[in-house]
């Protein structure tokens, strides 16, 4: 039985940036009881100021006892692990810490979320679990090595997950965003896409999510199909794609991104 999201608590992570925000006002709008999170105070409150039901939580995933507190001895019916750090750029621009904290914070604060929260679904019999990967986490490319290692992580993890779950009542859904106009990591990088490729929305990725956990779909990708066939047809022919890729632009947009991004280590 799908999770009914009217009158349910979730638990959305990365509630601050520009899809979590997206993500916390469709859920909010379909009745649930939101528990927002991330690490900038001042932007939490702003979003519980304009949305009653929504319980604004500060926590840094890069930290494992806050990521134990975070759900400590609550009931989550709904958990949508969307936060993540961009780790974008070449392997050997990271230091060690910059590489720990984004395995933290894109994959291991989701597994271990996931973990504490799923018995007590399994035991009411209904729950949903909500992973935001990326594109990037079917199609891996130069210059975000680091940030395909999550993606592609918690593309196995969900779909697993959602396996392991089969005929308890509770679901698990990974997202797979292609790039992201008008706000979050990509729109915030200021990287311009090459001609004819085109983005979806925050709101679409919100719609994702919703649509996931009333149809318990394991995997949805927002895309455009031409950007969504090209992740998948990596899966059959990586060196084929990668070669069209470099062919279209992929290096010298990757450097861009990162350029873009390295404020967000
Ligand atoms: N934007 C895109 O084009 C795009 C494309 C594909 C996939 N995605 C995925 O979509 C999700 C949301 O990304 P976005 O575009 O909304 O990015 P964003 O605007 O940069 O937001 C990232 C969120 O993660 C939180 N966060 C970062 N480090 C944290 C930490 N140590 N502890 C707790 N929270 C932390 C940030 O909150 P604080 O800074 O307040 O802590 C923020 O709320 C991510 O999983 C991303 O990989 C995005």
């Amino acid at each position: 039985m799908p999770a009914q999201l009217k009158g349910s608590t979730a638990l959305v992570t990365g509630a601050t940036g520009g899809i979590g925000q997206a993500i916390v006002r469709a859920l909010h709008a379909r009745g649930a009881n939101v528990i927002a999170t991330a690490r900038r105070t001042e932007m939490l409150d702003q979003l519980a100021g304009d949305l009653d039901r929504v319980e604004p939580l500060v926590a840094d995933l890069s930290d494992a006892a806050d990521v134990v507190a975070l759900v400590f001895g609550r009931r989550v019916d709904v958990l949508v692990a969307n936060a993540a750090l961009p780790a974008s750029g070449r392997l050997e621009s990271f230091s060690d810490e910059e590489i720990d904290r984004a395995l933290d914070v894109n994959l291991r604060a989701p597994i271990h979320l996931a973990r504490a929260l799923v018995p007590g679904m399994v035991e009411r019999g209904t729950g949903h679990i909500v992973l935001i990967s990326s594109l990037s986490g079917k199609m891996a490319s130069a210059g975000a090595s680091v940030y395909n290692a999550t993606k592609f992580g918690l593309r196995g993890f969900g779909f697993a997950l959602n396996e392991e779950l089969r005929g308890t009542g509770v679901g698990a859904t990974t997202v797979f965003p292609g790039f992201i106009r008008e706000a979050g990591m990509f729109a915030d990088s200021g990287a311009r896409l090459p001609r004819g490729v085109g983005t979806r929305t925050p709101e679409d990725v919100a719609q994702a999510v919703i649509r996931g956990i009333d149809r318990n779909r394991p995997e949805i990708d927002v895309a455009p199909l031409s950007l969504a066939s090209g992740a998948r047809l990596f899966g059959f022919a990586p060196r084929l794609v990668s070669g069209i890729n470099r062919r279209l632009g992929a290096d010298p947009l990757a450097e861009a991104i990162a350029k873009g991004q390295r404020d967000k280590r």
